[in-house]
């Protein structure tokens, strides 16, 4: 008997639900030898809205018990902002302890970039973002709020634990892609306390892989490299608040946000994968958004559940497409829609599956 996936799909706010659909109609024609029984979730901002859930317990607990979970994207401007982006996304990451956000950053050919010069083979590397620590903890607080007076702190943690965890995470996938160098991203030169710990674990861990090349790179230096020297690099780790940042900036050179997709992970447990990009809310089921970053994120999505063929198919549609160069959205100079991106990935991955 076809084994079979359950997959959790929170379509989320604005656009996720359609790009989301256009990845899971690539992701069904890319299935052969296994099934994928899609669980539907409401959560987002309407939802929100509607009942005042935000993302229950006890949901956390049935997605535990999923294989994946897919995600279009969150952020609703009728709700404040925060509570939707803290109340859906963030606790998913850190109930499930998603800890490794790994970005690839891949210029694909006949994609257009902003920088001049680079090309396909400049622009190839994985940021792993730390993702359960740092700023993103929520911890903090506010005095005298609303007068002159008031103060409002927020504090960043790092731990021993949860650098090492990543840091392997980072040289084991270095190891395998069959890399030779890890850039870890700081800024030990002022936050001396936090990242002079990341920076001891960082050689720690590294000195356990004498065959791969370690450097240091500040976080203010590392976003001008990425533009003047992209292919410097191979694996980055970064914690978790820089590592927002610099994603947007490498997603600007892979193509932009709608190229650049991402994989929640905690390794060998329930993990969650979604596009970049925000929800976008004017462009609302006006059927012109990029869907590919979406669809990528399938594509990871499959490999981590152990299909790996059918993940690399996803990608090989992905690249045949965009190399073609006819059936694209607006934001790669194309004019087509997203549902017919998504129907011409869907068609060339049927293609390659045989
Ligand atoms: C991202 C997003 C989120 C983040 C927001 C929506 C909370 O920007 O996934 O990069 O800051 O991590
Ligand atoms: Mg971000």
């Amino acid at each position: 008997m076809a084994k079979t996936y359950h997959i959790g799909l929170v379509g989320g706010d604005g656009v996720g639900p359609e790009v989301l659909r256009e990845g899971k109609k690539v992701v069904d024609a890319a299935t052969r030898g296994f099934k994928i029984d899609w669980v539907d979730y409401p959560y987002g901002g309407e939802h929100y809205m509607k009942t005042g859930e935000l993302l229950p317990d006890a949901a956390i607990e049935e997605m535990r018990k999923l294989d994946a979970i897919y995600l279009g994207a969150v952020g609703h401007p009728k709700v404040k902002t925060g509570i939707i982006e803290k109340g859906l996304l963030l606790k998913m990451r850190f109930a499930l302890d998603l800890y490794v956000n790994l970005r690839p950053v891949k210029l694909y050919e006949n994609v257009p970039t902003v920088l001049a010069g680079k090309g396909p083979k400049d622009i190839n590397f994985y940021v792993v973002r730390e993702n359960t620590e740092d700023f993103y903890i929520g911890s903090g607080g506010t005095v005298h709020e609303g007068t002159e007076d008031e103060v409002a702190f927020q504090i960043g943690t790092v731990s021993y634990k949860g650098s090492k965890r990543i840091m392997e995470y980072a040289f084991e996938l270095c190891k395998e892609k069959g890399m030779n160098r890890v850039t870890a991203v700081d800024k030990a030169n002022v936050l001396t306390y936090v990242y002079g710990l990341w920076r001891r674990v960082f050689e720690e861990v590294g000195a356990k892989y004498p065959n791969i090349e370690k450097e240091n790179n500040f976080v203010d230096a590392i976003t001008q490299w990425f533009v003047r020297k992209p292919e410097w690099y191979q694996v980055v780790v970064t914690p978790n608040m820089f590592g927002d940042i610099i994603t947007d900036l490498a997603a600007a050179i892979q193509g932009g946000m709608g190229m650049a997709a991402g994989g929640n992970i905690n390794p060998g447990k329930v993990s969650m994968f979604e596009p970049i990009h925000g929800s976008a809310p004017k462009y609302t089921n006006q059927n012109v958004i990029n869907p590919i970053a979406a669809i990528l994120a399938g594509g990871m999505m499959l490999e981590h559940i152990g299909e790996k063929k059918a993940g690399a198919n996803i990608e090989r549609a992905v690249e045949e497409v965009m190399k073609d160069g006819k059936v694209r959205t607006k934001d790669l100079n194309g004019t087509s829609k997203t549902s017919e991106v998504g129907d011409e990935v869907a068609r060339k991955v049927a293609k390659l599956v045989g």
